[in-house]
């Protein structure tokens, strides 16, 4: 690493634990774990998405958080160090290419979200009917400028944060509102398994009915397990290059997914129960949360301020994702190509917002935009989260099952024996061999190459 860049450090346990949530929670489990369940059946996909997890998600997870800690470098200086003229570092430049991708889409829907806070802000939905939620999501998206407008703006509240430096501000924010972004979710449950017709969207999302699983579904569990949990692009080895040495990386990796998890399922549990009692289809696609939630607080006693700290949370939610993934392209520029932090920011922001802004208009605005039937919005969430994660993954579990040596593995988790690190065995279990054949033949039997 050379000299002049200096690396912070997470302050304590919560703090490192904060950060890694606030990166993992963010509309990957309020927007995207819905629709996507939603789309694939409901509770059969949460099975699937759930063994994902336990399987496949946490051992990444602390792979990536190892390589991280480890070598107190971004992705791609970290495999450089760790086998140098060799090309593990191709892991380092997906990633880069997956960032780009999903900060793009991203922050589009992050722009929704900020709409609906301005909603929110001014009072639009108390008293209004489905029907009018409707119509205002789509006068909004066929607005010439308000959602470019939005994405723009979110774009540049994400770059100044960056900007400014990781440690302070990440750290400081997250401690305080993950807590109350939980807080605020369970009152919406409450308030959403007591709608008429809640058991129906209860049972979509907890009765696996196991004839809705296709090769798609699978891919799709996987792609959202590894997007939710913030894994396969070396966002996690950026962050665990910020962990002190005396810190247990087991137990925060294991928090993490705890309240990433949980925090998903709870948006499904507010948001099934308004799907069934208000007439949406659970497939709406990417609009889902935005046409069932507002019904919530239209009809609600104190909607107006559930709405608008609702809003104001996932923004926050939404923003301290994408700075962990920005994180990743300014942690490469400036550590090796040494240009300076502001630059970095900028440079990353101009890209991002270029693809952000031709994704947002190939949903309603410019249709052409689109390949094989999928537009530009979709290819780029399709290759990123199902593709490039997913091979990131596999590629990370294999050099830290067989290339980063069992000894060294052993200190790191265990910080040179400051903790027992008992799960070690079945650790090096899975990340020899069951966590890269899982993800293996998910791939496989999504191009087609095997059929199960
Ligand atoms: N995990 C984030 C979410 O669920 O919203 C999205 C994300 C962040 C994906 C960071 C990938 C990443 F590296």
């Amino acid at each position: 690493m050379p000299e002049n860049v200096k690396r912070g450090s997470f302050g304590s346990k919560f703090g490192v634990i904060a950060a890694t949530a606030g990166s993992a929670v963010g509309l990957g489990n309020i927007w995207r774990f819905p629709y996507i369940a939603g789309e694939n059946g409901g509770g059969a996909f949460l099975l699937l998405y759930l063994g994902f997890i336990i399987l496949i998600g946490l051992p990444v997870m602390l792979s990536e958080l190892t390589i991280g800690r480890s070598t107190q470098r971004n992705p791609f200086g970290a495999f450089r160090l760790l086998r140098p003229g060799q090309k593990w570092f191709w892991i380092g430049v997906m990633g880069i290419a997956a960032a780009f991708m999903i900060n793009a889409f991203y922050s589009v829907v992050a722009g929704w979200t900020l709409e609906y806070l301005f909603k929110a802000i001014t009072n639009q939905f108390t008293g209004e009917s489905p029907e009018s939620i409707i119509s205002q999501f789509n006068d909004f998206q066929n607005s010439n400028w308000r959602p470019l407008f939005w994405t723009v703006l979110f774009l540049c509240i994400s770059g100044s944060v960056v900007w400014a430096g990781i440690e302070k501000g990440i750290e400081k924010y997250t401690k305080i509102l993950m807590p109350v972004l939980i807080v605020l979710i369970v009152i919406l449950d409450i308030r959403a398994i007591t709608l008429p017709g809640a058991a129906e969207g209860l049972r979509f999302l907890f009765e696996p009915d196991f004839s809705k699983i296709k090769a798609s579904t699978v891919l799709e569990a996987l792609g959202q397990a590894f997007f939710s949990l913030s894994i396969g692009m070396g966002t996690l080895i950026t962050y665990g290059s910020y962990i002190k040495k005396n810190e247990n990386l087991g137990m925060s990796t294991a928090a993490v997914a705890i309240i990433d998890t949980l925090i998903a399922i709870m948006a499904g549990v507010a948001i099934f129960p308004a799907v069934f009692a208000f007439g949406i289809s659970p497939a709406s696609g990417p609009d889902l949360v935005f046409l069932t939630l507002p019904n919530i607080f239209a009809q609600m006693k104190g909607g107006y301020i559930f709405a608008l700290f609702f809003f104001t949370l996932l923004t926050v939610a939404a923003l301290t994702s994408t700075i962990s993934i920005l994180e990743v392209v300014v942690a490469y520029f400036t550590e090796e190509l040494h240009i300076t932090r502001g630059r970095a920011t900028l440079l990353a922001s101009l890209g991002i917002g270029f693809l952000g802004i031709l994704s947002s208009l190939s949903l309603y605005h410019i249709p052409e935009l689109s390949i094989v039937g999928r537009n530009l919005f979709g290819i780029l969430e399709f290759i990123s989260s199902n593709v490039l994660l997913p091979l990131g993954g596999l590629l990370i579990v294999i050099f830290v099952a067989w290339l980063f040596g069992k000894t060294k593995l052993k200190g790191e988790l265990s910080s040179n024996g400051l903790f027992k690190a008992s799960y070690f065995p079945i650790f090096l279990f899975i990340v020899r061999y069951v966590a890269p054949l899982a993800i293996a033949l998910v791939l496989m039997n999504s191009v087609g190459l095997i059929k199960f």
